[in-house]
């Protein structure tokens, strides 16, 4: 899959894990940084990575910051993003299963690197289930699109 992934200046180092992780999961990953020393504003990038997922130009996005929550709420602004901040991989396994996430969020400040890349490779390796998710998820669309009444 392609997978883009960007944090806030908080979030480089694990940032850099986790695309590792990814790439050695065999996907190809695009790192639109910052490079160390950079401060950078978490919205700038939660946004940026959910547009280019909504946009269909990356398969899935993975973000970073202190905690994983400001860059997550700024990702879940953008249509069709569904972002989840996940500090275990079991949470990361059934997101996708079940709730078809489509962005990774971790705290940089809350995870180490070594389960950083456990939750990433739950995360990659598990598929939507649909089924009954499907509609669920269908839910949460309309809560974007609400349907013409009639
Ligand atoms: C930056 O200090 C910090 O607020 C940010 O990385 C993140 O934790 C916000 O949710």
């Amino acid at each position: 899959m392609k997978i883009v992934v960007a944090s806030d200046h908080a979030g480089v180092e694990l940032r850099q894990e986790m695309a590792d992780e990814a790439r050695a999961l065999g996907h190809e990953v695009t790192d639109l940084g910052p490079a160390p020393g950079v401060a950078i504003d978490y919205p700038v990038n939660g946004a940026k990575v959910g547009r280019l997922v909504a946009a269909g130009e990356y398969d899935l996005g993975m973000l970073v910051c202190g905690t994983g929550v400001g860059i997550s709420i700024a990702a879940n602004k953008i249509p069709g993003i569904r972002a989840v901040v996940c500090s275990e991989p079991f949470t990361a396994r059934l997101s996708r299963q079940h709730n078809n996430s489509n962005v990774l969020a971790v705290g940089a400040r809350v995870v180490g690197p070594g389960l950083a890349r456990m939750i990433v490779n739950d995360w990659l390796t598990a598929e939507f289930e649909g089924g009954r998710h499907a509609r669920r998820v269908a839910l949460i669309d309309d809560l974007e699109n609400p349907p013409a009444s009639s």
